[in-house]
């Protein structure tokens, strides 16, 4: 893509420092400058129109262009555009939206505290931890597992629990405290003639050791996604959640579910706690919370969590904690709007309708030779790519498809060489024919091009 001088694209590689991009690389050529969207399409500048694929980042579930959350945030704008929940004040939509995510919490959960991004959602998870084992007498107790290739956010503590190296690297990370123990994902980790049933049995061994040669006392919390997403779509193995959820029972250690893609019915429940039968402690939320459409994100702690962090707060005599966002009122309206709009259409029981089709139409991209894998629950998906001459770079056959698929009206993600799916929750089964049928052309076509 070249840059006109004066358009937007120029204008924006002059303006914009940008988040995953090579910087000298969009200096060169700019970006794909998008104007606007409806349902699963969104149209860049010139007028050309993509199917979505990754509905923004994995979060747009109500599709582009929803009028009812348009109209929701301007009748709070107009009533009270901004308040806070600092210093004992508060207002109706952040306490409506506290309640209705208790209410639709899978498991029992007592109190809700917002922030404005996952970052920061699993940030404060952290920060209320170390709180918690201080109020608890255990100062030692500060230790957090979470996983290779699981993806947590990139401020810094959650950058820290992000497994991924280009989250570390030159960053100085992971911060002293955080741990990672093995990916759950068999193809890559399974050792020679070891069964996936075996392979998540070691899985959970190998977490029970870290536990152990750090010494279990000092072990405070394991943060992971039910599916792990920006770690290239990993569907933990069968009898993985079973394996390593009593190894964290046994050692007192809190769990804390990273719900902010799974979160609001991308697995093909209401949270991918529920599809794993998960008993978290916390959970963290976002995205399709507002459906990404304002910046909102929670998390949700239980009464054993809750109840030693406010002894903590009235020994010092204040929470020391909170975002001059937190719970707005403006995204909080915009939230409940959303999750009344799930629930109304049913986008839960939508995802369970399409699933079956998005999963042939993601198995039928196997026919193409670059395919080795595919893998995937409800409407989350990636195929992963090989080509002997591309292997020894990382990512650049991931990069050309994602380039084919873009010119081709198919916007995905490569995460290095696995091409992710993530459409909206309301696609339908032609459109998702119209995506994998996108897919599949773009695909053909690079394997012909190699
Ligand atoms: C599972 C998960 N947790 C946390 C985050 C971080 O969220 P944010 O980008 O809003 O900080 C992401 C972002 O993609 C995510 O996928």
């Amino acid at each position: 893509m070249a840059q006109l001088p004066n358009s937007l694209e120029a204008r924006d590689s002059a303006a914009q420092l940008h988040s995953y991009a090579d910087a000298r690389r969009q200096e060169e050529t700019g970006a794909l400058v998008i104007d606007r969207g409806e349902g699963i399409y969104v149209s860049d500048i010139h007028g050309k129109r993509y199917i979505e694929g990754m509905a923004g980042l994995w979060s747009v579930a109500v599709g582009f262009g929803e009028k009812r959350l348009v109209d929701a945030a301007a009748r709070q704008m107009e009533k009270l555009p901004y308040y806070h929940t600092f210093t004992y004040k508060t207002h109706g939509p952040s306490i409506e939206l506290a309640e209705k995510l208790i209410e639709m919490a899978p498991v029992p959960m007592s109190k809700v505290y917002f922030t404005n991004s996952g970052s920061e959602a699993n940030d404060t998870a952290i920060k209320l931890i170390w709180y918690r084992s201080n109020a608890l007498g255990q100062p030692q107790r500060k230790k957090i597992i979470s996983r290779v290739r699981g993806y947590h956010g990139v401020t810094l503590a959650s950058a820290s629990l992000t497994g991924l190296p280009n989250n570390h690297r030159s960053f100085d990370l992971p911060i002293p405290q955080i741990l990672h123990t093995t990916c759950p994902h068999y193809r890559s980790m399974k050792k020679e003639g070891e069964s996936e049933a075996d392979f998540a049995k070691r899985c959970a061994q190998d977490l029970e050791d870290m536990i152990l040669a750090e010494g279990p006392d000092t072990i405070a919390a394991f943060f992971a996604e039910p599916v792990m997403g920006a770690g290239g779509v990993i569907v933990p193995p069968d009898g993985y959640w079973q394996a390593v959820q009593p190894v964290l029972k046994k050692y007192g250690i809190l769990f804390v579910a990273d719900e902010v893609i799974c979160g609001f019915g991308r697995t093909g429940n209401m949270f991918g706690t529920q599809t794993y039968d998960l008993q978290p402690d916390m959970m963290t939320l976002s995205k399709a919370l507002s459906s990404s459409y304002q910046p909102i994100s929670a998390l949700l702690i239980n009464d054993d969590v809750y109840q030693p962090i406010a002894d903590e707060s009235h020994r010092i005599g204040v929470l020391g904690h909170g975002y001059t966002g937190s719970g707005h009122p403006v995204a909080a309206a915009v939230a409940l709007e959303n999750l009344k709009i799930i629930e109304e259409r049913d986008l839960v029981g939508n995802v369970k309708a399409v699933a079956p089709l998005f999963r042939k139409r993601l198995d039928g991209l196997a026919e193409n030779s670059l395919v080795v894998e595919t893998r995937g629950i409800g409407l989350i998906g990636a195929a992963e790519l090989f080509h002997e001459a591309l292997a020894p770079t990382p990512g650049a056959l991931g990069a050309t498809a994602n380039a084919s698929f873009q010119e081709n009206g198919l916007i995905s993600r490569n995460m290095l060489d696995a091409m992710a799916f993530c459409p909206p929750l309301i696609i339908t089964e032609a459109e998702i024919n119209e995506m994998f049928d996108i897919a599949q052309a773009s695909l053909d076509a690079v394997a012909r091009s190699l």
